[in-house]
């Protein structure tokens, strides 16, 4: 069975009080059994992991050589300002899709860049929970 690691970044954890005109009022325990679900409908086993804290999140990328096949990371803020997000996941090779609750083409300016997306082979956003289910679609029909 494929195993997918699925990685939340800083303020995912406050999904439902957090700005819910943007993000939704289901919580991040209802994202958490959304993705559950879906992973056991796709016939996958995941992972769920979420940290404030950029080194955490490199930490738990590395710790995914040899353990997982695919990674689903929403890098939240970080993914806008850091490199060592995506240059863990290219040092993995593992194959890793990007996600984001809301639209970040269609917000402030700074949201437009994404550093992560160089290191994924596919990007969903403005989807709300639905594209981490698409995500593990996406990963469960590449070969890893
Ligand atoms: C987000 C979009 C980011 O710009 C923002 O900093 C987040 C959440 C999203 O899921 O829409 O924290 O990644």
């Amino acid at each position: 069975m494929k195993r997918i690691l699925v990685i939340n970044g800083p303020n995912i954890n406050l999904l439902g009080i957090r700005e819910p005109e943007i993000y939704g009022k289901e919580s991040y325990a209802d994202l958490l059994a959304f993705i559950c679900n879906s992973a056991r409908s796709a016939g996958v086993e995941v992972r769920c992991f979420q940290s404030n804290s950029e080194g955490a999140i490199v930490d738990e990328i590395q710790n995914a050589i040899g353990q997982f096949n695919g990674i689903i990371i929403n890098p939240a803020a970080y993914t806008h300002t850091s490199i060592a997000i995506p240059d863990a996941l290219k040092a993995t090779g593992i194959p890793a899709v990007e996600v984001h609750l809301s639209d970040i083409s269609n917000r402030e300016e700074y949201r437009k860049i994404s550093y992560t997306a160089e290191a994924c082979c596919a990007t969903i956003a403005g989807k709300g929970f639905e594209g981490y289910s698409e995500a593990i679609e996406v990963l469960s029909s590449i070969s890893h």
